[in-house]
């Protein structure tokens, strides 16, 4: 398994950020998000990151302006981000602008199949923007772009489009 921790190399620092109602999941239409917790999965997130040698930092919040103040804070500090917007997707032209202002590699993240469901979901404004997009996986969907992303900062992988 990669891990720059362990060839003494600094290790990469990874923003995780969930949208709107996304503090509700194991409780929230489970049969549309699963059951599973939004700690359940930080916790999957956590253990995987160390096998990556990555750091990771988590966010949640409802308030738009509060998700683009912390992708703002990432600009820094931050080497790239995994996103779930949540219902943001399809209308926040604004926390895109962030996303695009602060000039990092950005997964997006869906845990249901957005392309399966109400046509206005299968509209996102963060996909164009996006280094890749991973819909309908459920929660596994957070690993594999906590992985892609960590390989892609890790060894350049996947080349651009
Ligand atoms: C979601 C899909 C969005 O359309 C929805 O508004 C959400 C969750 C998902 O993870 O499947 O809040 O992003």
């Amino acid at each position: 398994m990669p891990n720059r921790a362990s060839r003494g190399e600094h290790s990469t620092r990874i923003l995780v950020v969930h949208g709107p109602n996304l503090n509700l999941l194991g409780r929230r239409e489970p049969h549309v998000y699963g059951t599973q917790t939004l700690a359940d999965i930080e916790g999957r997130l956590e253990a995987s990151a160390k096998q990556w040698g990555v750091d990771l930092e988590t966010f949640q919040s409802n308030h738009e302006g509060a998700l683009i103040d912390r992708v703002q804070e990432a600009m820094d500090v931050a080497s790239g981000i995994v996103i779930n917007p949540g219902g943001l997707t399809h209308t926040s032209v604004s926390l895109r602008d962030a996303l695009v202002a602060v000039a990092l590699p950005v997964v997006e993240v869906h845990l249901s199949n957005v392309y399966a469901r109400e046509a206005f979901r299968s509209e996102s404004l963060i996909s164009p923007i996006a280094m890749g997009v991973i819909t309908g996986l459920g929660a596994d969907g957070y690993l594999f772009a906590l992985e892609a992303l960590a390989r892609h900062l890790q060894d350049g992988s996947p080349p651009g489009p």
